[in-house]
């Protein structure tokens, strides 16, 4: 059972909000591990007590996605932003190469401009025209015959848009930014070459990046790139090239276990989160206007739901009325405006409950 009472309902798009059990557990086991008398901040990334941390979190990832044997888990650092980087540097490794890159949103748009700095840059499809509200047809991709990969993101956080159903890439292995909708849904790991998470949206806390790599294309990563930047080297090290951040791991671990205990998986976590999303959806599709949802319909995030008010004055005393409310940290992206509700795992019913009679509630004293 949650119990939120002295917390607020907190809707940041990342760092957010954690499961209440996985906040408790930590601050039970904070000064002394079960059966190690340390703290998890205190142990050696070489230790045994850590070898169980970071096999129970790759296992439990495992058991989730019901990982194929042709794709292994890592955990890196630096960011989604570092992916951006790694990506092209690993697998783009002849000038001659193009990569094809699907722009769904701000996040996309960052990737692809990493992509021209290390060789040729194709963008098969574009949604800036009309302000990234939809993803792509496959009849509208322009993709490039023998790319290095392709790559789209599969929730954009600012905009709110959810790539539904992956696209056909022919060879070119499918590299996907999950960073705000990893372990939403069932995922079949087979059709992607690459995926990889930031944690701190749904997945645990800032600091760890969790991927789930095609084995085979480490082949691809060349011996002369750094070391730190080359995926092949961190997985011969089992995500232990150098100090990996433990405390994160561990975080991750329990987000995991509490998705597979008290969640009952990915199938069962995915019908929660759409019943969650068609709350706020269905505030805004009846408001006559009054709220105006960004992404189109068949295109909207079941994570991030993103809407305006008409007026950005109105959209200020949303906010300040909904803080008061105890519903906090709805304000959109800076480069976006309007409201952003993160509704990821670990938002519970009754918080979405509050924001959708709120938005009711202000609708028709404001409308
Ligand atoms: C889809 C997506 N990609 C990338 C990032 C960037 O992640 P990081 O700040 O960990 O580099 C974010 C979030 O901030 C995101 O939502």
């Amino acid at each position: 059972m949650t119990k939120m009472t002295s917390r607020v309902f907190n809707f940041s798009a990342g760092p957010a909000i954690l499961p209440e059990v996985v906040l408790e557990q930590i601050q039970s086991e904070m000064l002394s591990l079960p059966g190690v008398g340390s703290s998890v901040l205190e142990i050696s990334h070489r230790s045994k007590d850590f070898d169980e941390i970071l096999n129970d979190a790759t296992s439990r990832i495992a058991e989730l996605t019901d990982l194929p044997d042709t794709h292994e888990v890592l955990f890196l650092q630096g960011g989604s932003a570092l992916q951006n980087v790694m990506m092209p540097m690993n697998f783009l490794t002849e000038k001659t190469q193009t990569a094809d890159v699907i722009v769904t949103g701000a996040w996309g748009k960052k990737t692809a401009a990493e992509v021209s700095r290390f060789g040729n840059l194709n963008i098969a499809w574009d949604g800036g025209d009309s302000g990234y509200n939809k993803a792509p047809q496959q009849n509208e991709l322009q993709l490039t015959p023998n790319a290095a990969y392709c790559h789209l993101t599969s929730n954009e956080t600012i905009h709110g848009v959810k790539y539904w159903d992956l696209p056909e890439t022919g060879d070119a292995p499918l590299l996907v930014d999950k960073s705000s909708d990893l372990f939403s849904e069932p995922i079949d790991i087979k059709k992607y070459g690459l995926i990889y998470a930031c944690a701190q949206k749904n997945a645990g806390i800032a600091g760890v990046n969790v991927l789930i790599l095609k084995k085979e294309l480490l082949d691809r990563c060349d011996d002369r790139l750094p070391s730190y930047l080359d995926y092949s080297k961190h997985s011969k090290a089992g995500s232990r090239f150098n100090t990996p951040p433990t405390f994160a791991i561990y975080v991750t671990g329990l987000v995991c276990k509490w998705l597979q205990e008290e969640k009952g998986g990915l199938a069962r976590i995915s019908q929660f989160n759409q019943d969650k999303a068609s709350l706020l959806y269905k505030e805004i599709d009846q408001s006559n206007g009054f709220y105006s949802g960004h992404a189109e319909k068949a295109d909207r995030s079941i994570m991030n739901v993103v809407f305006t008010l008409q007026t950005e004055d109105l959209e200020n005393q949303f906010l300040t009325e909904a803080a008061e409310a105890g519903l906090t940290t709805l304000k959109g992206h800076r480069s976006l405006g309007g409201i952003r509700a993160s509704i990821y795992n670990a938002m519970p019913m009754e918080g979405v409950e509050s924001l959708a009679q709120f938005m009711a509630d202000f609708a028709r004293k404001n409308g």
